[in-house]
């Protein structure tokens, strides 16, 4: 089946985040959203479908997620991703971030170091800061149009007290998709340091042509035993309000760890129609997913001609993977205050601004390209004109 991802649907009015909360958040009506990371597209036939059985069957006790589910996944990984992995290393939750929070609760103490990878989702600094534990920052490096991990300042920064890394795997918001090579080169450096690395993988299966993303855990089995994946349907298929995630680890004592963290704020209870909305999507949205990422990929070729031409100061960071691209704007000379001004109050757009990745983001704004392309026209004219 052919999707139609150029007719814009309304979203007001469904309690969107993106698209109902923007005065409580900006104090600004009217805005046109392309921040958060949900898509404006509808999700694929069979997950609405297996979704309108659930609920007429009408009754939405406590619900555990089914075996089923557990098979679609692990299928879907060694179909998309040529991972193996077993039922017994998955650990279902509500969502990756609270997984996250739960993983610097079951691996660390307050004071511990936990590094990070600036300009990153903002989420994993605020986690750290939150439960306090101490933020590590191993900004990355970016060379020419290129962001690379500066491996050389993440071995100076370890100390006796540094416990955990977090990974964005692909990069929210550089957008690069981590070779295998690059994986390893990490993967050795926590190896030897005792550092566990808790790999945000939610943004696996949106790659673009010509890439190709490799689980941390299926390095090596020294890797893997390394390693706690976080990962979730949420992102490729656009379920987020649905909020269904997973933990894998395939080593028992980190599992265990974990295990005993999520048990003390119990977690544990799923809820009745996101394994259901998951399990159809992994059975049956791999044409729907192939669909969106041509579309989101037309989007950003579409981004990348208007900016040249109308934007010349604007550079564009090269999508590897997500759909959230990053754009430098610093050669246009104008503060991060002048920048939010223009784009926000005046265009009337609402980005994601780039010092809320933490350092290095200054002078970036990132923009969410799965959207009809028409809505994306509109926001870059609003924007160049703002900026003009
Ligand atoms: C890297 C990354 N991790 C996690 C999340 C959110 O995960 P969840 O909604 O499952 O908490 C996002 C959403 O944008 C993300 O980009």
């Amino acid at each position: 089946m052919r999707y139609d991802f150029d007719t814009p649907i309304d979203r007001r009015g469904t309690a969107s985040i993106k698209w109902d909360y923007g005065k409580r958040f900006t104090g600004l009506e009217e805005l046109l959203p392309l921040w958060v990371a949900d898509m404006d597209f509808p999700a694929c036939t069979e997950v609405i479908e297996a979704l309108k059985r659930r609920v007429e069957h009408g009754v939405f006790g406590y619900t555990l997620e089914p075996e089923s589910y557990f098979q679609a996944v692990i299928d879907w990984m060694r179909h998309r991703h040529g991972w193996e992995i077993r039922r017994g290393w998955m650990v279902a939750a509500p969502g990756v971030i609270p997984s996250l929070n739960l993983a610097l609760l079951a691996y660390s103490q307050p004071g511990d170091g936990v590094i990070i990878q600036p300009p990153v989702y903002y989420p994993f600094k605020e986690s750290i800061v939150n439960n306090e534990r101490r933020v590590v920052e191993n900004p990355l490096r970016l060379d020419g149009n290129r962001y690379t991990m500066d491996l050389d300042q993440l071995k100076d920064s370890i100390d006796e007290r540094t416990r955990l890394l977090i990974l964005c795997s692909p990069h929210n918001p550089v957008a690069r998709v981590w070779s295998r090579q690059e994986l390893e080169k990490l993967a050795d450096i926590c190896l030897r340091q005792k550092i566990i690395i808790l790999s945000d993988e939610i943004h696996h299966d949106l790659i673009m042509p010509g890439h190709r993303h490799t689980p941390t855990a299926s390095l090596s089995g020294e890797a893997a035993a390394i390693t706690v994946t976080l990962t979730s349907a949420t992102k490729t298929f656009n379920l987020a309000g649905l909020g269904c995630s997973l933990v894998i680890a395939s080593d028992r004592d980190l599992r265990k760890r974990f295990r005993a963290t999520q048990k003390r704020i119990c977690t544990e209870v799923a809820n009745a129609l996101s394994a259901v909305a998951t399990e159809a999507a992994y059975r049956h949205g791999e044409s729907w997913l192939e669909q969106v990422l041509d579309y989101v990929r037309g989007n950003y070729e579409f981004l990348v001609a208007f900016l040249g031409e109308r934007l010349p100061g604007g550079r564009v960071i090269p999508l590897e993977g997500t759909y959230l691209v990053w754009i430098d704007l610093r050669a246009l000379g104008l503060s991060d205050e002048e920048l939010k001004k223009r784009i926000l109050g005046r265009a009337k757009v609402w980005l994601d601004d780039g010092p809320m990745f933490g350092s290095g983001g200054e002078g970036f704004q990132r923009i969410n390209l799965a959207c009809p392309r028409s809505t994306l026209e509109q926001a870059l004219e609003a924007t160049v004109r703002a900026l003009g």
